[in-house]
């Protein structure tokens, strides 16, 4: 089985971010994969997600797409007040849009391929693992941290409760909160292929990284130290694809291969699409059943 995996598009950040779908869609065509995976962050816009996912539609493969934090922002202060937030984006707006252009929306469906589950989630973080100070960040990670202050003002998680007792929109639930109500949903979806006997082993799909490994040297870890307590006990988990960071990773986390593989902002010293898609595609190979012949034919 071969899966094709890339993250992390902004397709709102620069003309070269948009222009690069299209030929990342060439180009899958003729890597022909069996599954394709997006791991978030396309735009905070559905309309660029509209257009992104609709690039691929080409594709023959399964596509999976799991959200990001941007995917889920409400860049505006009078939406947010109105009560427009980030679960309606992503329980409503998202699956939605996935459906309509070819994607299975992985966080709300998990999925069975070849004695292969894929579950998707898209992670959130807690802040609990502080940095050593911000001097001592890279400057090609400042994006990381601009990325905390977003979400504090995008990421709009609302609390019903709150809102039901008569507060005015938005009561934003912690982020703590939010981190634990997906580690709950990754937990269950978890729980039900560990009692699937057709599935064999598992992919699990975040957007933030769920192993403190894959965090960047001086850099607050920018997950949830519970995810990978979660993944560990799950034995059937062999790989983690994830996002949010925008580099190339590919780590083995007692048993689980840990990858990461995004496009970033794109700057304009990166060359020709042909060689930046090289940097942001993965293609990764799983030995599933069909790969074996017939025992007749053998
Ligand atoms: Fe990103
Ligand atoms: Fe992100």
């Amino acid at each position: 089985m071969r899966i094709a995996f890339t993250g992390d598009l902004h397709v709102d950040i620069s003309q070269r971010n948009w222009e690069l779908v299209p030929y990342m869609s060439e180009v899958l065509k003729i890597i022909d994969p069996d599954i394709f995976i997006i791991a978030g962050d396309i735009s905070p816009e559905l309309g660029d997600i509209e257009y992104c996912l609709d690039c691929f539609a080409n594709l023959r493969c399964h596509k999976l797409f799991v959200p990001g934090n941007q995917d889920i922002w409400v860049l505006s202060d009078e939406m947010q007040r109105q009560g427009h937030d980030s679960y309606e984006k992503y329980y409503f707006y998202l699956p939605e849009l996935c459906r309509r252009n070819g994607f299975i929306p992985l966080w709300m469906e998990p999925f069975i391929y070849g004695g292969i589950g894929f579950i998707g989630n898209i992670g959130w973080h807690d802040h609990a693992g502080a940095g050593s100070g911000e001097g001592e960040f890279l400057k090609s990670y400042r994006y990381l941290l601009d990325s905390i202050w977003n979400d504090m003002r995008w990421a709009c998680w609302s609390d019903i409760s709150m809102m039901a007792e008569g507060n005015s929109p938005p009561v934003r639930r912690p982020d703590y909160e939010v981190a634990r109500e997906f580690n709950l949903r990754l937990d269950q979806d978890l729980e039900n292929f560990a009692h699937d006997q057709s599935v064999k082993e598992v992919v699990v799909v975040t957007h933030y990284p769920p192993f403190s490994e894959l965090s960047i040297v001086g850099m607050p870890f920018p997950g949830s130290r519970d995810t990978e307590t979660i993944l560990f006990s799950h034995p059937k988990v062999s790989i983690s694809i994830s996002g949010h960071i925008h580099d190339r990773r590919d780590a083995l986390v007692r048993g689980i291969r840990a990858i990461r593989c995004s496009v970033g902002y794109i700057t304009r010293d990166q060359g020709k699409y042909q060689d930046v898609v090289k940097n942001c595609l993965e293609v990764i190979h799983l030995i599933d059943r069909d790969d074996f012949l017939p025992k007749a034919q053998a």
